[in-house]
């Protein structure tokens, strides 16, 4: 059955980003010139995905009227002559169709993938987070090629995955593969952010999935963790645990993954996307060259006075 249909989980608070995400959403935030969800719909467009169902919560509204077609911000830049700018609209004109629905209640990633079940149905369908952006300008085709894999093999689930260090497997689902660990490899096992040294694998869960619909049986009878969260990653555990197979996809060489969910990885993922890009880029690269031999970091408070 061909795959159409994303699910764009984009519940999460964003605590570890207050005070910038309080009264907007995360997955808004600027990265280079686009917000961080408009990266995540040019992926999964460019891979054919044409339906895409956000999982959205409190504080969210902003991601639907992003995604809507502004007449009247056409209409005024025709009227003042600022046609070139309809360009930067282009997004809204992208052939896909739109759909809502809310987590109504905080109870992990897991339970937002479950909220999308009466939409979703019978069909296998990708889940793609909302924060997380794969690759330089939305060009990554991973979820093509998941996909490709999902319809080839008699799978339940196919994962993206990227190395990690190993003291950062704490943060991430992480893989244990079957047999070796090749560019497309069967996993035994999936744990979710596990002690360091608990599993023998740096393989992560890379905020791409491909998933049968029996997930739902599973997420509906998968227990909350310690902290009363539904894991997405312990449903698919669980359809290990019931012999299905379940395939990882390594992200290739080059290609990485940028969290918005965190200071460390937004103010990493804005720089790289802002020095690469095509018109303000040069002369960015040339500023932060400057400031990187001549400046001086320590924040103005710290600074001796005098
Ligand atoms: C979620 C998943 C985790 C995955 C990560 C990045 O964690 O639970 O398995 O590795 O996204 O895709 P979160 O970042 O929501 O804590």
């Amino acid at each position: 059955m061909a795959i159409h249909l994303a699910v764009v989980p984009v519940a999460g608070r964003g605590t570890r980003l207050l005070p910038v995400a309080k009264s907007q959403p995360k997955e808004m935030l600027p990265v280079g010139r686009k917000p961080a969800v408009q990266y995540v719909v040019e992926e999964l467009a460019r891979c054919g995905l044409g339906r895409l169902l956000f999982v959205t919560g409190p504080g969210k509204t902003a991601i639907e009227n992003h995604f809507d077609i502004d007449g009247e911000l056409i209409a005024h830049l025709r009227e003042t002559g600022k046609e070139e700018l309809l360009a930067e609209l282009a997004f809204e004109r992208e052939d896909l169709e739109y759909f809502y629905t809310r987590q109504r209640r905080q109870l992990g990633l897991g339970h937002a993938v479950l909220c999308a079940k009466a939409v979703v149905g019978h069909q296998p369908f990708v889940v793609a987070l909302g924060d997380s952006i794969i690759g330089l300008h939305a060009q990554s085709r991973i979820v093509r090629v998941m996909i490709d894999q999902f319809e080839e093999s008699d799978v339940d689930a196919v994962v993206a995955l990227e190395e990690v260090l190993p003291e950062d497997v704490v943060r991430y689902g992480i893989a244990v593969p079957r047999n070796s660990a090749a560019e497309v490899f069967e996993l035994a096992d999936l744990i979710e952010k596990p002690a360091v040294g608990q599993v023998p694998s740096t393989l992560a869960v890379a905020a791409r999935y491909v998933l049968s619909p029996r997930i739902f049986d599973c997420l509906e009878n998968t227990p909350p963790d310690a902290r009363g969260e539904i894991q997405l990653t312990d449903a698919i555990r669980m359809l290990i645990q019931q012999g299905r197979r379940v395939l990882g996809v390594r992200l290739p060489p080059g290609q990485t993954r940028f969290d918005v969910g965190n200071f460390e990885s937004y103010f990493q993922a804005f720089v790289d996307f802002a020095l690469a890009d095509p018109q303000y880029g040069e002369a960015l690269r040339e500023h932060v060259r400057e400031r990187l031999h001549s400046g001086d970091f320590t924040p103005r408070e710290d600074r001796p006075c005098g």
